[in-house]
């Protein structure tokens, strides 16, 4: 039996399988693009399937026990069914889901409302299910590494506004012991070790890099308008409000992390460390 990954061509679906791939585990992952995937993933099996389309996913489901389950933007609870219900009917044990802390921090949000209504999709599919709720990703960061490079300037709207980013290999390494086992019926709340804004994580990353780093703030606007040559008006607007959440939620410092793995979570001078590169 093998371990169906979606997701898996993205920032913690890479990371999932890396981790997977380390503890023996066999795996096939669920890509749209076949071609562009074997280049990123060289050893890995892949299927051919869109979460979009039902008819595409019984075929890639076959010898499949368990799933983890990533999909992104406004029609991920549509997603999230096709894929929580195709699992069932193929006799799936086990459903690891990604969602979001904006599903609890701000579930009238559009981002919290997406994941909400995809938590509850694979909640009511019949399998086990474990739900994996990151805060925002310390990777995000690497959108500043054009800036960086040309100009030694980081743009970015909320400079102030401190959040317990998380490093994506934590959350893959919860993703992959829940995958594992004992943690079925479980919602996971993650967080990194410590509250940073984004002038304080560009201050960290002039450190690592050893070069002076500018932070100049963007008004909303200036950001939405920044954001929209990248990514789709809706998911704009549904990201920057999301962001725009402040206070005790964003900063918490939840202990999951290190409760599921046994190791306590990267901090963002980490995060820099391993991907100075990424910036010089
Ligand atoms: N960034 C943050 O701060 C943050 C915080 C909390 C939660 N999240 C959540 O994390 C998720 C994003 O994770 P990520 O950054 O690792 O993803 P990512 O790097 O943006 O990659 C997206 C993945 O989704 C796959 N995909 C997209 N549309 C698909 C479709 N129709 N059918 C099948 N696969 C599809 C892509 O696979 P192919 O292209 O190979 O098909 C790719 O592997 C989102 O749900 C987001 O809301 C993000």
């Amino acid at each position: 039996m093998t371990i169906l990954l979606t997701g898996a061509t993205g920032t913690v679906g890479r990371a999932v399988v890396r981790q997977l791939l380390e503890a023996g585990e066999p795996v096939r992952a669920l890509t749209r693009d076949p071609a562009r995937a074997a280049t990123l993933l060289p050893d890995v099996e892949l299927a051919a399937g869109d979460l979009g389309d039902p008819d595409s996913l019984p075929s890639t489901l076959d010898g499949v026990d368990r799933v983890f389950l990533l999909s992104v933007g406004p029609r991920k609870a549509e997603h999230d069914a096709n894929l929580a219900q195709a699992a069932a009917k193929a006799g799936v044990t086990r459903l690891v889901a990604l969602s979001s802390l904006a599903a609890e921090e701000a579930p009238d949000g559009l981002l919290g409302r997406w994941h909400a209504d995809g938590e509850r999709a694979v909640r009511d599919a019949g399998p086990a299910w474990t739900i994996v709720r990151p805060g925002g990703f310390m990777s995000n960061a690497s959108e500043w590494a054009p800036s960086v490079r040309q100009a030694g300037v980081v743009r970015a709207p909320f400079g102030d506004l401190r959040a317990s980013i998380v490093d994506p290999r934590d959350i893959a390494a919860v993703v992959v012991a829940a995958l594992r086992g004992g943690h079925d019926g479980a919602v996971l709340p993650l967080s990194g070790p410590a509250a940073i804004s984004p002038a304080e994580q560009v201050a960290v990353l002039a450190e690592v890099l050893d070069r002076p780093l500018r932070f100049e703030e963007l008004s909303l606007e200036q950001a939405r308008t920044a954001m929209a040559r990248r990514v789709p008006a809706e998911v704009v607007d549904a990201v920057l409000s999301a962001r725009a959440v402040a206070g005790p939620f964003r900063a918490r410092v939840l202990p999951t992390v290190e409760d599921v793995t046994g190791r306590a979570p990267r901090s963002f001078r980490q995060w820099a460390e391993d991907h100075a590169d990424t910036f010089r």
